[in-house]
């Protein structure tokens, strides 16, 4: 596993974005896994920003989202689920095109399979749990998973009710990919900001594997790539 840790949550980012598009440039038929949450915001600025100075051309790649609430009536029109995020955030920026964007939900029981027929994912970029999830695998969850429905934690519904009116109204179910499926890409970077996040990094590089910090099995993946603030890094 390798750790970058950077001054600030720009450098990081400045990071991550060169990292991804480069890979974009390299290979603009990739398949990438993608995360949402607070941390992905300012990366896909960064990302639509380099896309449009870079005339850069996103049309032939595919893309899996690692999540979405489960539940929810009209994704692409409800301002609380990941379909929306991603639309807001990235999909409505650049020249990706429908047909290639992919979610978990009810209706997709073999994303693991539609990700391996389209060559598996040559990237996958995670956020980090305050709990150590990564996607919605919450501790607990088999190395094995593949994707499928999970019930949330009674401390992610609670970090994630601060996009929410109230916590009553956090989906308390998700779909999610398995660990077995993100461990299946080719190269992975976690990327993680701000202090609430010390923590389980800490426990992600000091401690040993273990089902109870989901991250720490990225140990066994052999191209993971940590790109930390120093507030996240500060405990290691
Ligand atoms: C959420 C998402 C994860 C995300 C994580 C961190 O619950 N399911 O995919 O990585 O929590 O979110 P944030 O970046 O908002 O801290």
């Amino acid at each position: 596993m390798k750790i970058l840790k950077f001054r600030d949550k720009k450098e990081a980012i400045e990071k991550a974005s060169t990292i991804i598009i480069d890979l974009i440039k390299k290979n603009p038929k990739a398949v990438l896994g993608l995360a949402t949450g607070g941390t992905m915001v300012p990366l896909y600025k960064k990302i639509a920003k380099e896309y449009k100075k870079q005339n850069l051309d996103f049309s032939k790649l595919k893309t899996f989202n690692l999540d979405e609430y489960a539940g929810i009536k009209d994704p692409l029109t409800n301002r609380n689920s990941y379909h929306y995020y991603m639309d807001k955030n990235i999909f409505s920026k650049v020249n990706i095109q429908k047909r290639n964007i992919n979610f978990p939900s009810a209706s997709e029981p073999d994303y693991d399979k539609q990700i391996k027929r389209v060559g598996g994912l040559d990237l996958c970029l995670l956020g980090i749990g305050r709990n150590g999830h990564i996607a919605f695998n919450e501790p607990g969850s088999s190395f094995k998973s593949i994707t499928r429905k999970v019930k949330l934690t009674d401390n992610t519904i609670k970090a994630n009710s601060r996009f929410f009116r109230s916590t009553k109204q956090v989906p308390r179910e998700a779909y999610t990919m398995g660990i077995s499926t993100i461990l299946k890409s080719k190269k992975i970077i976690l990327l993680a900001f701000g202090n609430k996040k010390a923590k389980a990094i800490k426990k992600v590089v000091k401690e040993k594997v273990s089902k109870r910090v989901p991250a720490s099995i990225l140990h066994k993946h052999n191209n993971t790539t940590l790109i930390l603030d120093s507030r996240a890094a500060s405990l290691i």
